[in-house]
């Protein structure tokens, strides 16, 4: 991928994913507009308040399963029943991330991949991550549980899946500032 605009770099890495794949935290299925025709989409949200719309979204884009309401700390599929996992802006607000990624390395076929579109934390010591720090039990109180300040990149290799494509950008808050973003694709080895 040679372009270094982000929303460019999100669709390719969405698009990019085949076969059968498990979207967690899918939300209102913002992302069914990227997702190739031919996946076999299964989606999985925790929320009761999206899933109505979930549906609805998933029933206008063709993708025939019921949503899964569940959290991606316990997912109920089976191991190495799917060949891909999605997860955008998802990361920041579960739980209990190195559990959610233990699930999907668990769901996940050998060689399959995990595409993530994530916020994460700024640089350690600068005036951003103070702020994310500050900022964190606020926005995991009114933003459905959002932490400003994971690192998460790092818990997707500690998981043990390899980082294979990585994207770093930054995009505006609407605060007046920008925040650090990741894109990429790790394999299951
Ligand atoms: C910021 S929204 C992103 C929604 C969607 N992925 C998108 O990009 O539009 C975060 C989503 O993560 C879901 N979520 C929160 N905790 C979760 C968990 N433990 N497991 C799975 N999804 C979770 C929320 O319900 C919400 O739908």
């Amino acid at each position: 991928m040679t372009t270094d605009d982000p929303t460019l770099i999100e669709e390719s890495l969405i698009r990019g994913l085949r076969g059968t794949v498990l979207e967690i935290g899918a939300g209102d299925g913002a992302n069914f507009g990227m997702l190739d025709e031919s996946v076999d989409w299964i989606g999985l949200e925790p929320n009761p308040d999206d899933t109505d719309a979930l549906r609805a979204r998933a029933a206008q884009f063709g993708r025939r399963r019921e949503p899964l309401v569940a959290s991606a700390e316990d997912n109920p599929l089976d191991d190495e029943s799917v060949d891909g996992v999605l997860s955008t802006a998802v990361l920041c607000s579960v739980g209990d991330p190195q559990a959610a990624l233990a699930e999907i390395v668990r769901v996940l076929r050998p060689g399959g991949s995990f595409v993530f579109i994530e916020h994460v934390a700024a640089k350690r010591g600068s005036l951003l991550r103070g702020v994310q720090r500050v900022a964190t039990p606020i926005t995991r109180r009114l933003d459905r549980g959002c932490h400003l300040d994971r690192e998460t990149v790092a818990s997707i290799r500690g998981s043990g899946l390899e980082v294979v494509e990585l994207h770093e950008y930054r995009l505006p808050s609407g605060l007046g500032f920008t925040v650090p973003f990741v894109a990429g694709r790790a394999v299951n080895g």
